[in-house]
């Protein structure tokens, strides 16, 4: 007969508790956490080179994103994979939407814009789903979810070892980025998330501090 797995004690190591599936934590491991959150940081597709993530990576960067917090469980966001042999046409989109913007456009600029679908060696756009499946959803709230799972995924490329970005842009509102991906009504194409192996990485920048965006609601005048 199958013995039912033994959950692991609170101060288990934490690869046992994922396999177990919860985890309450440790003060010992939290530093681990924060290095790994203040240590990410935007590495442009520029500096992102081969060998991408494998597939066991990719695996493990997709059920990041399935772990974030999903009010309602709507699931409100999809990935589209840009393989090598899409690239071509991703380029196309970057070249026509800027003629499309602006006509002028020179030929210099027109091939910066194609280029930029040739960089990262996994390239994926990131779509939110914010139409009406679950109106007591709102929108907003799906935006976070959408959000974080794509910090989730960029934690975990950064905890791979490998570099990742996030890239949008005015090419993302024309129709033919809407018709290149086969978005459907209430989808949304958000930005590209790019990952990759770190050529070359830039100064950490410095985040804001925490007195700059937290504050504490006063008591209401006239309270004693
Ligand atoms: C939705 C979204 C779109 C972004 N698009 C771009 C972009 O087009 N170009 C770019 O250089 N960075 C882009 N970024 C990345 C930010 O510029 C970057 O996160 C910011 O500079 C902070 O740097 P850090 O991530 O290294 O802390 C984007 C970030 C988000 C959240």
């Amino acid at each position: 007969m199958d013995m039912p797995m033994p959950l692991p004690s609170p101060e288990v190591h934490p690869p046992a508790a994922a396999r177990a599936g919860w985890w309450d934590g440790d003060p010992q491991e939290s530093g681990f956490v924060a290095t790994l959150i203040s240590t990410r940081q935007n590495v442009s597709p520029k500096r992102l080179v081969e060998p991408g993530p494998s597939e066991q990576q990719l695996e493990q960067l997709f059920r990041a994103a399935a772990a974030a917090p999903d009010h309602g469980l709507l699931r409100p966001w999809r990935f589209v994979i840009v393989p090598m042999e899409r690239r071509a046409d991703l380029a196309e989109v970057f070249a026509l939407a800027l003629v499309d913007r602006d006509p002028g456009a020179t030929l210099e600029q027109i091939e910066s814009a194609r280029e930029k679908a040739h960089r990262a060696p996994l390239l994926m756009l990131v779509v939110a789903q914010l139409g009406a499946v679950e109106a007591q959803i709102p929108a907003l709230e799906r935006m976070v979810s959408v959000g974080c799972a794509v910090q989730n995924m960029l934690l975990m490329a950064h905890g791979q070892g490998l570099g990742s970005s996030l890239t949008s842009g005015q090419a993302m509102q024309s129709p033919r980025m809407r018709r290149l991906f086969d978005l459907r009504e209430g989808e949304e194409p958000v930005c590209f998330l790019n990952v990759g192996t770190v050529a070359r990485r830039k100064t950490q920048r410095m985040h804001p501090e925490p007195q700059d965006f937290v504050s504490m609601l006063r008591r209401e005048s006239g309270e004693r």
